[in-house]
């Protein structure tokens, strides 16, 4: 990837709520992951998990967990990103923000969509993975190819709004 290129993937990933009912493949969904694990985190904990859900009906259940994200019922994949607050109780929150950031950006380089979703069912959702009490359900994330156009760009503040000098 030219730096323009790496550039532009910093600015063009859109999130994407529409999806294409085609697979994800094999190959493509382990080197999502594995660009994701290369993700940076508090003294190297790396205190996440990846679940993989594939089956058509647990998909389903999961989405209609998802209040602000039922979309998710369209995708192939649902990846749901859990932290491990015991192995990282300062910053599980940070870690797996940052990882779910690198799993989308990794994602956009395939052509795969996603969107974080943030309001969930937490319990139910944990209940029908069978997740332990303490571990921190971060988000869904629906993954697959966008079905349409990609939508256009949300706003963004200006520099100006948001960056200060101190020369
Ligand atoms: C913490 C967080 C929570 C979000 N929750 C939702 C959500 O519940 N449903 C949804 O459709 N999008 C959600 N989004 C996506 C944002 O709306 C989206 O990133 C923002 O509007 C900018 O658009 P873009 O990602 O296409 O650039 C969330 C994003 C973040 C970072």
């Amino acid at each position: 990837m030219s730096e323009n290129e790496q550039r532009r993937l910093l600015k063009e990933r859109r999130s994407i709520r529409r999806y294409d009912s085609r697979p994800i493949e094999e190959e493509v969904l382990t080197e999502i992951f594995e660009a994701t694990r290369w993700c940076w985190s508090a003294v190297n904990r790396q205190p996440w998990k990846f679940l993989v859900i594939r089956n058509k009906e647990l998909i389903s259940k999961v989405a209609k967990e998802c209040t602000t994200g039922t979309f998710a019922a369209e995708a192939p994949v649902l990846v749901i990103i859990v932290g491990d607050v015991e192995a990282q109780p300062n910053w599980y929150l940070q870690d797996t923000c940052f990882a779910s950031l690198q799993l989308a950006l990794a994602a956009w380089t395939f052509g795969i969509g996603t969107c974080f979703i943030g309001n969930i069912n937490r319990d139910k959702v944990k209940k029908l993975l069978n997740l332990n009490q303490n571990d921190y359900l971060l988000t869904v994330l629906p993954l697959g190819y966008p079905y349409g156009d990609i939508p256009e760009p949300r706003p963004r503040k200006s520099l100006e709004e948001i960056v200060e000098y101190f020369d």
